[in-house]
């Protein structure tokens, strides 16, 4: 089912049939280093963080990761959403794509969506964005839909400092 139409792109939950392309998307080098290495390294691990955290994230916030395809392919191209972590006050945007899908405007696209979805549908009144310094791709997907930069944030405390983002909705 999909959870939210744009003009290119359908944003969907991701099941557990997906274990191909979520391999292939957390094991990505520039995915390894921008978002963080997550373990995953067979479809049996792909499945298992399928459920913990894709699907555990829709049942416990209501709201999550979405998986992103292109009207055209319907070929999974990305995951786009939104989370709530523990250490931030609240809910933030995030996006990751395979390569072969990158600079055709789809994370923009899909973020700004999910922006409407997260102020129309979940009622969400700010919404926050993290991204290492040196992401320069991701840092002007947020300047396009609008964040701007509030601090430097440590997500953990062993963890180098990375960027905070955030908007009003
Ligand atoms: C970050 C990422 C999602 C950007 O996706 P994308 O599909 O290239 O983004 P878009 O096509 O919507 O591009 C948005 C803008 O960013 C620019 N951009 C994209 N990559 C860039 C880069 N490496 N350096 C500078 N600008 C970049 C584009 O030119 C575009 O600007 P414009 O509209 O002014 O022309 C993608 O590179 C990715 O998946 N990276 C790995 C995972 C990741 O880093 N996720 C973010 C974690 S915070």
């Amino acid at each position: 089912m999909n959870v939210i139409e744009t003009d290119r792109l359908y944003l969907r939950e991701v099941t557990t049939d997906d274990a191909p392309f979520v391999l292939e998307l957390l094991n990505d080098p520039d995915f390894l280093r921008n978002v963080g290495d997550r373990g995953v390294r067979t479809l049996g691990d792909a499945r298992r963080y399928i459920a913990e955290s894709f699907l555990g994230g829709y049942l416990r916030q209501g709201f999550g990761f979405w998986l992103v395809e292109p009207k055209d392919s319907r070929a999974p191209a990305g995951i786009c959403g939104l989370v709530k972590r523990q250490m931030l006050p609240d809910v933030d945007v995030g996006y990751a794509f395979l390569p072969p899908f990158r600079s055709k405007g789809y994370a923009s696209e899909s973020a700004a969506a999910v922006l409407d979805y997260a102020r129309g549908v979940l009622g969400l009144r700010r919404v926050l964005a993290v991204a290492n310094p040196d992401n320069a791709g991701s840092i002007r997907v947020l300047e396009k839909l609008g964040l701007k930069f509030e601090r430097m944030v440590r997500l953990a405390p062993e963890e180098p400092e990375i960027k905070l983002f955030a908007s009003d909705l």
